[in-house]
This record gives structure tokens, sequence and C-alpha cells, in this order.
């Protein structure tokens, strides 16, 4: 048996250990100095001025998009299908509309040209995802984007390290987000960032981590406006914002300084199985020709090149058989348009109208890939891939 799990040995014995010993050797664990550390460390290897670290993806997303709709106020914001749950609720819970525009089979991403056919004067922002990885970015659409002054925000949750043109995914919106569950490029257990080089976004970010409270800022000069704006309340329980509580802990912090020193050789490592796997497939029978240029992948892509359900249906069986470990459609399953909480919603709107998203909703899956699958594996992976009639 092949014996592939999607993700192994993510947390190791040195993250462990460095969490014991500042367990034994501090007395503050809720977010406190070493959340700091983490979030100046991460700003440095993205390069950014300013990191918000929170206790997951998710509410990286939620966050994000509050503060949107409290900087540009209500109305749409374009999303893709392929992405995580949280990408649409956190669209919904801000109350603000999600616009659906399909994505192309090359990176996954949403596609330039359907992005620009959407953008309208009561577009607040577009947010794309870069799926499992791949940039999903081009400079044309950034360059429309900015002439249009319409704010980009990034989700990196999967793709940790992608880039394009040399310059890193989470760097080129007006902000971006990160998911450091365990499943994806480095973990601190449960967590995210939410990383911007604008002052007041970063700020606004502060403050809908802890409770909404003003005390959150670190801009002076804005609490003491705030304050005297509201002379009857006290500076320290002063909530401007309607906010959650979403702080992480110094112990996931700690975890997240350990992980980080790795991930750039993991991803070095990613990159070189990503680049065996798709040179070993069969371009007969799997759509082969994504994008590798700045791709960083924690998983393989396998999407049958023609809609065949039967083939499918016997690559699943064979997956199993030899307890290789896959997700059918993407991270998210598939056309997240399709999903319950997406059709209560959006009553009108054809999920089956984004064809591409479909394709990989039916036909698509991923696998895991992490820095020790051997080469060797790879190569039976595809073996067998390849042999399915
Ligand atoms: C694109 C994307 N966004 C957001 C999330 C949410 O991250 P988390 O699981 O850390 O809440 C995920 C989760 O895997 C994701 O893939």
């Amino acid at each position: 048996m092949l014996n592939i799990p999607l993700m192994t040995n993510n947390i190791q014995k040195e993250d462990i250990d460095e969490a014991v010993n500042f367990l034994q050797t501090s007395n503050r664990f809720t977010n406190g100095p070493k959340v700091i550390e983490f979030e100046d460390a991460w700003s440095q290897w993205l390069g950014v001025k300013h990191s918000v670290f929170v206790n997951s993806g998710a509410s990286a997303n939620y966050i994000t998009m509050a503060v949107i709709r409290d900087l540009y106020g209500p109305g749409e914001v374009i999303v893709p299908p392929i992405t995580w749950s949280s990408d649409l609720s956190s669209v919904f819970a801000a109350g603000l509309t999600p616009v659906f525009v399909d994505v192309n089979l090359h990176n996954l991403a949403m596609d330039e040209e359907a992005v620009l056919e959407k953008l309208n004067e009561n577009t607040r922002a577009v947010f794309l995802t870069h799926v499992l990885g791949f940039n999903g970015l081009t400079s044309r659409l950034l360059e429309e984007l900015r002439k249009r002054n319409v704010p980009l925000i990034e989700d990196v949750c999967e793709s940790h390290g992608a880039s394009m043109g040399g310059k890193k995914c989470g760097t080129f919106g007006l902000a971006s987000n990160f998911s450091f569950y365990y499943a994806h490029h480095m973990s601190t257990i449960e967590g995210g960032m939410i990383c911007t080089d604008d002052e007041r976004f970063y700020q606004m970010c502060r403050l809908y981590r802890s409770h909404g409270m003003l005390r959150e800022s670190t801009d002076r000069e804005f609490r003491e406006e705030i304050c005297r704006e509201h002379s009857d309340l006290r500076p320290e329980f002063l909530f401007l914002v309607p906010g959650y509580n979403m702080r992480s802990t110094e112990i996931n912090a700690v975890i997240g300084l350990s992980q980080l020193r790795r991930l750039d050789t993991n991803n070095k490592k990613r990159a070189e199985n990503l680049k065996l796997f798709l040179d070993n497939l069969d371009p007969q029978k799997y759509f082969t020709e994504f994008e590798q240029e700045g791709a960083v992948n924690y998983a393989f892509v396998v999407m049958l090149r023609n809609p065949d359900e039967d083939r499918f249906y016997r690559l699943t069986e064979m997956l199993r058989a030899e307890d290789v470990e896959f997700r059918r459609g993407t991270a998210g399953g598939g056309n997240m348009a399709r999903q319950p909480f997406v059709r209560q919603r959006l009553k009108n709107f054809d999920a089956s109208s984004l064809k591409n998203a479909d394709m990989i909703h039916f036909y698509g899956l991923y696998t895991g890939n992490y820095p020790g699958l051997e080469r060797k594996k790879i190569f039976e992976l595809c073996k067998l891939l390849n042999s399915i009639g």
C-alpha cells in the first residue's frame, strides 16, 4: 500500500520543546510579548509593515471583512467559488454581498477577465483566494484594480510563500489573510494572521481582535482624539467597533516562531515535489498545465482532463485501496456556491453557471504534498494514477 497522508509531522519535537520550555519559564500566556515577536517576524518574512495574530484563518477573514465594511460601507465583494467557507460567511457576516466569478483552471483562482467584468460602483473589494499554493494574481488585474481604486484582499491561507514576479503573495493587496491550521504550510495548531501596510486598516484589525476596545490601538493620537469625543466613557473601556475576541495565546506564538524557521526550507521541497508530480502525470488523462511559477503547494491537484464520472469513481476507489488520503473538490470541497448556506442567501444565483469550479468540484481532488514525502512515493503515485483506465 502506498500510504500517503494529507499531512504528517507538521508539529515537530523542537516546536513542542519550545512550547514546554516557555510554559515552564513564563507567567503570561495570553496575547503578549511573544505574539508581538511572532507578528514582527511574520511581517519581516512576508515583507509588510504590520501583522495581527489571531486564533484562526477564519477569524482573519471575519475581521478583514468587518473592516472593509467599516471603511468602505455596505456593497458587493467579488469572491471565488473555489475557496473556504469563511471567505463567504465573513462577507455575509459583515453585511456585504458576495458576487461570484468563475476560476481559471491554471491556478484555480478567479479569472482576471471575469473579475473585471463584475466591477461596478457598488464593488467594495475583490477578495481573491490563492488556492492550494498557486499564485492567483496577474499584473494586469493588479493594475486594473489600482486604476479603479478597488481594494484587493488576498486570502493566502493555503499559499504561504507563493509569489508573483519574486514578490510574496499577501503583499499585493490592501490586506491579506493567512491560516496556521495543522494541515497548512506551517502550523501554530490553530491560528491566523492579518497583514497590511495600511496604518488605519491595521489599527482597526487590532480593535476588532479584542472586543472592539480602543485601548488596543497603538496610535496614541487616534486614541486621544476618540477619547475626547467620548468624554463620558473611560479610555480603558471604550468599545469603538462591534469587535470579537479572536486573540490567540503566547503558546501558539512560540510554536509559530519555531515553525517559521523551517518554512522556506520546507517550501522549497514542496515546490520540487510538485514539479516531479506534474512531470510524471499523464497529460492525456489529467489536467497538468498548472502555473508552477511562484507556486508552493501543500497538495497535489488531481483533475481529470475530461468529465468522466466512472473514471473519477475508479480513481477514488484506487486511492482508498492504496491508503492515499485525499479531499474531493479542493480545500473547501469544490464549488462553494453549491453549499446550502450560500444558496439560502443567494436564491437567484445559478451555481452551475460556474463551469470551471464545477469541473474541479466533480472531477478534481487533492492528495498531500508534505516536505518529507519521498520521491519514490511520488513516482509510485503517478504510476498508480496513470494506470487508471
Ligand atoms: C482559503 C482559506 N481561507 C480560510 C481558511 C480558514 O482557516 P482556518 O482553518 O485557520 O480557520 C482556510 C482553511 O483551511 C482556507 O483554506
